[in-house]
């Protein structure tokens, strides 16, 4: 059909829309009624633009205004923009946890994608899930693939001071509990929070993500900082629709910039950013997808010496905003030197370190120096020992130093419901000295590893102006959260670990700088109990659920389902006709 318009490699929509039988008529004709008209299917590449769009996932929201800035790109380009949706994952309204849905996300994200006619993708993600989940997907496909973030909301902005998204959250539910805020002034803050499109704007998850979509090399350079509403984000987008048509001419795909370099580079990055934990359980699922070895321990290897260079929140002070005045990404990988892979590919054709080397910094307040850090150990600590044989995490940045060293009692938790429960007891027998323990909130037992590993405290201890407890589980933390709290306990309690035989009353042993985590129980007690114990009944028999709890791995392996693990490429040799 038409002529074929580029030389060299057959792309490989050509086996849809090249076809002069009845096949490539099928393929034209619905197509058309659209209003395509013939030169599109000429040979031109074909670019997919995978929209997390969904007015249920409001971070993502304004995702439709990016994807026509893309398509002028692309068309600009000579390429031929097509637009399809993906399930979207919304972290505030979702049920158990967004995070439950990520594999589910990532799966169809990868069958679209290989079921129909593209030769390239961009990837619109934003709200926390989204970002892994299409990377997870289209890296068990490995096209030329750029990922686009939506960009954060304009900082908050309540009574003359800035507020964070999901971190003020958290400070004034403690302090409405505590009883130092009226609950109008609370509700008040509500609009002063959220007061334009885009993602959380504190160091949270999304912050994160798009931050590690920077350094993985994925994105174009900016694409972390520039907020929702700054026009240059739809410049961005513009741009990107323009290079994901080279990216295709040139078969720059997935794999050439997805390495073990650049993973080691987004480890760094993170580090320096006091980015989330969660980014821990994304990038070993997105490694495992694309097939390079990395591991759980790499992020403690990896972020030794790396010093958190940014004060944003939840850790520091600053948000999303002030960060991409400060020079964003580009400028904290130009402090970091030595510890980047500079030849490290990225999808605009140029190295990372061609990319950042004449990045500037606007403001030293917001992005440090590295002689002179924000604090001086950004990444995450992976705790080992007979509580966490398998690892568990802590972010030394946003914990309390006083308690990264600590024995406590335990003060056990058997599900969320139980904590909910008793938390506003005041008989409840607990003081700052213990140690908080919840179970069942891993991958298989909350089902979905939810974010609910921060605790509240006691309001006993908040009245007394306790602000920091030692808190230890199988959950996840909001990345937009903070204090000494431990999580990603593996193996989790729901799956037979040591964590489901804590009972009240024992002590544990924190020690974050021996990377240690110690359940004071002898052997023979913990065999005895284990003798006693009895896996929780799981929520649902039947559906995604069933797949998921049967399937799911342990965060340490990224909490992927096993059967997803690799890539499948993009071949599919049957037709549907
Ligand atoms: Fe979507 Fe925070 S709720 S990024």
């Amino acid at each position: 059909m038409g002529e074929q318009k580029f030389e060299g490699r057959r792309l490989r929509s050509r086996d849809w829309f090249e076809p002069a039988d009845k096949g490539g008529f099928i393929h034209r004709s619905w197509m058309k009624n659209q209003g395509y008209p013939d030169h599109v299917f000429d040979g031109r590449p074909v670019i997919g633009i995978c929209n997390t769009w969904s007015e249920l996932t409001p971070c993502n929201g304004h995702f439709r205004k990016i994807a026509e800035h893309v398509k002028r790109g692309v068309y600009e380009a000579g390429g031929f923009p097509l637009e399809f949706p993906v399930m979207s994952l919304g972290e505030n309204l979702m049920r158990p946890t967004a995070m439950l849905f990520r594999n589910l996300a990532s799966m169809d994200v990868e069958e679209t994608i290989r079921a129909n006619p593209l030769d390239g993708v961009i990837l619109l993600v934003g709200c926390d899930k989204t970002t892994p989940a299409c990377l997870m997907g289209a890296a068990s496909c490995d096209l030329p693939t750029l990922a686009i973030s939506g960009g954060a909301m304009l900082n908050g902005k309540f009574r003359g001071e800035e507020i964070g998204s999901g971190t003020n959250v958290w400070k004034f539910s403690e302090e409405v509990r505590s009883g130092a805020m009226p609950l109008c002034d609370f509700q008040e803050a509500e609009s002063c929070m959220s007061r334009s499109t885009g993602h959380c704007m504190t160091m949270g998850t999304a912050s994160t993500m798009a931050s590690v979509v920077e350094s993985l090399g994925v994105g174009m350079p900016m694409n972390a900082a520039i907020p929702a509403v700054d026009a240059r984000r739809y410049s961005l987008a513009h741009m990107a629709g323009r290079r994901i048509v080279e990216m295709v001419h040139e078969d720059l795909r997935l794999s050439r910039i997805l390495t073990r370099e650049a993973f080691e580079n987004a480890v760094r990055v993170v580090g320096a950013i006091g980015g989330s934990t969660n980014a821990v359980i994304h990038l070993l699922a997105i490694a495992g997808r694309i097939g390079v070895k990395f591991e759980l321990d790499d992020w403690d290897r990896l972020g030794q010496g790396v010093p958190c260079l940014v004060n944003l929140m939840p850790s520091g002070r600053y948000l999303m905003e002030d960060f991409y005045y400060a020079g964003g990404v580009p400028a904290v990988i130009r402090e970091l030197g030595d510890l980047i892979h500079r030849d490290a590919l990225t999808v605009n054709g140029r190295t990372i370190g061609e990319n950042t080397a004449e990045a500037p910094c606007w403001n030293r307040e917001v992005i440090m120096p590295f002689d002179r850090p924000f604090a001086p150990q950004g990444g995450i600590a992976v705790l080992r020992g007979n509580l966490s044989p398998d690892g568990a995490v802590i972010k030394p940045s946003a914990a309390t130093p006083e308690l990264m060293q600590h024995r406590g009692r335990a003060v056990v938790f058997e599900t969320i419901e139980d904590l909910h429960a008793r938390i506003d007891d005041p008989d409840l027998d607990i003081d700052e000295t213990c140690v908080m323990v919840l179970k069942n909130c891993g991958p298989k037992g909350y089902p979905g590893m939810a974010e609910v590993g921060n605790m509240p405290l006691p309001p006993k201890l908040l009245k007394r102006g306790i602000t920091d407890m030692v808190r230890i589980s199988d959950a996840r933390m909001s990345g937009t959260a903070y204090g000494t709290v431990v999580l990603h306990v593996a193996p989790e309690a729901a799956a037979g670990g040591t964590l489901a035989l804590v009972e009240n009353g024992d002590f544990i042993e924190l020690d974050v700088a021996g990377r240690r985590l110690h359940l004071d129980v002898s052997d023979d007690e913990l065999a005895r109990r284990r003798e006693r114990w009895q896996p929780p009944a799981m929520a649902h028999q039947r559906g995604y659920y069933k797949l998921y709890t049967d399937h799911v791995m342990q965060a340490n392996h990224g909490a992927d389902l096993d059967f997803l693990v690799g890539s499948s490429g993009v071949e599919v040799t049957r037709e549907s006709h």
